[in-house]
C-alpha cells in the first residue's frame, strides 16, 4: 500500500510514518511545515532505513493537492495536518475553520477526483464537550466547546455524510486522548514552538532548564489530589492504533469511530511525579489558578478499539515520561539542537 500522510512531519505524524514503514508500507508525506521541520523525517529515515518522500503542500492549495495525487497511486490517506491549539482557536477562529475544515474539504475533493476513498482522520477527545459523563464512549452525542474542537466535529460530520452518500468511502475517525512520550530511540519526539501549551512538553522544558517551573493549573478540583485527571497515551501506542484502523478499513466501507486512549485517568501531580522519577530529581512547581475551559477529569472507554481492532495501549505512564525525557535530554532545543 502507498499511504499519503498529511501533517506527517509533525509530532504524531512522524511516529506514525515510522510505524507504517516498519510495517512494510510505502509512505509519502505532505506538510506545509508551519509547525514542524523536515529534520523529523530525516530521523525517521535513519530509524527505518528507508527514505521518506516529502512534498511541501498546504491543504488550502487545491492545485498543489491535485499535482500530488497525480504523481502517486495512493491506497489511503492518514490525515493529521491542521492547527491544534485550543486557546489560539478562540482568538483566530477563522484561520482554524479555513485551514482545518476548508483544507480538509480540498483534500477530500482531491481524493475523490483521484479515486482514493480511504481515510483515517485525527479527531480528538475534545469533541465530547463538557456535558458527557466519563468515561467517554463513541456512541455519545458530541458537542465541542471551543472552535478547535468544533473543527474536528465538523470534519467528523463531513466524513460521515460522505460515507453515507457514497458507499465506496472507508472512514476511520480516531478520537485521541492525551498523546505524550516519544520514540524510545530518543531521535524523534514533540518539538513545540514557543511556550508549550501542554503539560508534558512543559514539564520536559522545566527539566532541561528552558523554563523556571511548572504552573499546575488548579489544585482545588474534586479529584483525589485536587488536580485534573487526563488519559495519557504513549505516542507509539497511538501510532500503532493508526495501523490497526488502516488495516480494518482496508477491507470495509463505511464510517467508524474509535477512542484511542488507555482507559485510565492520571492527575497532573502523578504525571509530574512520574517525570521526576525519569529525570532522577524533583522539579520546581507551583499550584496556581485554574485554566479557563479545563474539565476536571476525563478518560476514554477504549473497549471498542479493542473489540474491533484488537488494539489497546501497552505502554505505561512511566514509559511515556522516560521516553519523553530521553528525547528532550538528547535534543534540548528540539530538532534545532
Ligand atoms: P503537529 O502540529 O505536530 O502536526 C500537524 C502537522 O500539520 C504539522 O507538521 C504542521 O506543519 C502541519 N500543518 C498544519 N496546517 C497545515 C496545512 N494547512 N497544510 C499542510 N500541513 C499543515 O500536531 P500533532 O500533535 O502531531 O497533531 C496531529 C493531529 O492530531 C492534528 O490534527 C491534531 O489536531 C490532532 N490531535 C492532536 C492531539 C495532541 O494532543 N497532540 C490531540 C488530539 C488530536
Ligand atoms: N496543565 C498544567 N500546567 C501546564 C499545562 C497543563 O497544569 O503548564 C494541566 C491542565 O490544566 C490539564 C492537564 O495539565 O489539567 C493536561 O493539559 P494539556 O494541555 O496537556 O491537555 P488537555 O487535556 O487540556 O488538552 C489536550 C490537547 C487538546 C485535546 C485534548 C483532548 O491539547 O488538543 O487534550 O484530546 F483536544
Amino acid at each position: 500500500m502507498t499511504i499519503l500522510v498529511t501533517g506527517g512531519s509533525g509530532y504524531i505524524g512522524s511516529h506514525t510514518v515510522l510505524a507504517l514503514q516498519e510495517a512494510g508500507h510505502d509512505v509519502v508525506v505532505m506538510d506545509n511545515l508551519s509547525n514542524s521541520s523536515e529534520e523529523s523525517l530525516r530521523r525517521v529515515a535513519q530509524l527505518s532505513g528507508k527514505p521518506v518522500p516529502f512534498h511541501q503542500v498546504d491543504l488550502t492549495d487545491p492545485e498543489g493537492l491535485d499535482r500530488l495525487f497525480s504523481a502517486y497511486d495512493f491506497t489511503a490517506v492518514i490525515h493529521f495536518a491542521g492547527l491544534k491549539a485550543v486557546g489560539e482557536s478562540a482568538s483566530i477562529p477563522l484561520e482554524y475553520y479555513y485551514r482545518n475544515v476548508a483544507g480538509t474539504i480540498n483534500l477530500l475533493r482531491a481524493m475523490d477526483a483521484h479515486d482514493v476513498r480511504s481515510i483515517v482522520f485525527s479527531s480528538s477527545a475534545t469533541v465530547y464537550g463538557e456535558h458527557n459523563p466519563i468515561p467517554y464512549i463513541e456512541k455519545m452525542e458530541i458537542g465541542a466547546s471551543n472552535p478547535y474542537g468544533r473543527t474536528k466535529e465538523q470534519i467528523e460530520d463531513i466524513l460521515s455524510d460522505l460515507s453515507a452518500a457514497d458507499e465506496r468511502w472507508s472512514v476511520a475517525l480516531l478520537r485521541y486522548f492525551n498523546p505524550v512520550g516519544a520514540h524510545p530511540s530518543g531521535l524523534i519526539g514533540e518539538d513545540p514552538q514557543g511556550i508549550p501549551n501542554n503539560l508534558v512538553p512543559y514539564i520536559a522544558q522545566v527539566a532541561v532548564g528552558r523554563r523556571e517551573k511548572l504552573m499546575v493549573f488548579g489544585g482545588d478540583y474534586d479529584t483525589p489530589d485536587g488536580t485534573c485527571l487526563r488519559d495519557y497515551i504513549h505516542v507509539v501506542d497511538l501510532a500503532e492504533g493508526h495501523l490497526a484502523a488502516l488495516n480494518h478499513i482496508a477491507s470495509r466501507t463505511g464510517a467508524f469511530r474509535w477512542n484511542l486512549g488507555s482507559g485510565r485517568g492520571s492527575s497532573v501531580l502523578e504525571v509530574l511525579k512520574s517525570f521526576e522519577q525519569a529525570v532522577g530529581r524533583p522539579l520546581p512547581y507551583e499550584i496556581t489558578g485554574r485554566r479557563q475551559g479545563d474539565l476536571p477529569a476525563f478518560w476514554a472507554d477504549p473497549s471498542s478499539a479493542l473489540a474491533d481492532l484488537g488494539w489497546s495501549t501497552t505502554r505505561s505512564l512511566d514509559e511515556m515520561c522516560e521516553d519523553h525525557w530521553r528525547w528532550q535530554k538528547n535534543n534540548p532545543n528540539g530538532y534545532a539542537s
